[in-house]
């Protein structure tokens, strides 16, 4: 049986004046999969993220194709971010991207309402739509606090927390937005080995809980090799190489531009 991609890209090329940060790429991410994209700093991880939730353009000729939940497959290029995210791309940032100032409960709400389509005006003309949308959001939140063991400090702001749970809750933030793709940019750095095992965890969770596919930046090599289904490797923005955790350690071009540097 042949199942379409939750995400297929095609030529996808982004130059930044004289630096071409992503140069040509192909790939496809297919439903309920854990893809990883690894590669040194400045190899273009970041930019083809950018490129395929809308905030930068890409050269002419590429594509950039997203199957939505509903199954309908449409050519992301020439949608705006805010767009992309309410198909069903959700991504987070290399920098923590959360309310500090607002309890972990409100920063699922935060999210769960950018999601939302309709007009906030509306719901002030609309009382008890209102109030049917808000009973609705906080279900929804509540289910993602259980589901990321966030009880114990849902009231709490965020900024008291500690780095590890911050990242979570910001992990909570997009999940609400009900993404049936999710890009992680670098989500564990920072991290110490417990509680990346703990983000590990809680992403495995969610693919689970909700069939949500997963796009990865890492650069813990150790994690991605333990846990990406396909792993695809960029050096000065080419692709040179993708394949499972047992080809990719054995690619001598990755040996040499990755691995070899790290020994
Ligand atoms: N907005 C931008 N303007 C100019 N150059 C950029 C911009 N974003 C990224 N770059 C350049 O593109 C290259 C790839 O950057 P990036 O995608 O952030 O790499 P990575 O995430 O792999 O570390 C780098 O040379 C970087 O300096
Ligand atoms: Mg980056």
């Amino acid at each position: 049986m042949t199942t379409e991609p939750i995400l297929q890209v095609t030529n996808l090329t982004v130059q930044f004046g004289g630096v071409i940060a992503c140069n040509d790429l192909s790939f496809e991410v297919s439903p309920g999969e854990l893809f990883a994209l690894i590669g040194p700093n400045g190899a273009g991880k970041t930019t083809l993220v950018n490129a395929v939730t809308g905030i930068y353009e890409p050269k002419p000729g590429a594509s950039v194709k997203f199957c939505q939940r509903n199954g309908e497959t449409t050519e992301l290029l020439n949608y705006r971010p805010h767009q992309i995210s309410r198909m069903g791309i959700a991504r987070t940032f290399q920098n923590l991207g959360v309310f500090s100032a607002q309890t972990v409960l409100d920063n699922l709400m935060l999210g769960r309402f950018m999601h939302e389509r309709t007009n906030i005006l509306h719901y002030g003309l609309f009382t008890s739509v209102a109030v049917k949308k808000e009973l609705e959001a906080r279900k929804v939140c509540q289910a993602i606090v259980e589901l990321l063991d966030l009880e114990d400090v849902r009231d709490e702001l965020v900024s008291e927390l500690p780095y590890g749970i911050q990242k979570r809750v910001e992990l909570g933030r997009v999940l609400a937005m009900d993404p049936h793709l999710l890009m992680l940019d670098e989500p564990m750095a920072g991290m110490n080995a417990e509680e990346k095992q703990e983000m590990v965890r809680y992403v495995y969770r969610i693919m689970d809980e909700y069939g949500t596919s997963v796009f990865m930046i890492e650069h813990d090599m150790g994690i991605i090799m333990a846990i990406a289904e396909r792993i695809m490797v960029l050096e000065f923005g080419r692709e040179i190489a993708t394949g499972s955790a047992d080809e990719i350690q054995v690619n001598p071009a990755v040996i040499d531009a990755y691995l070899g540097a790290e020994n």
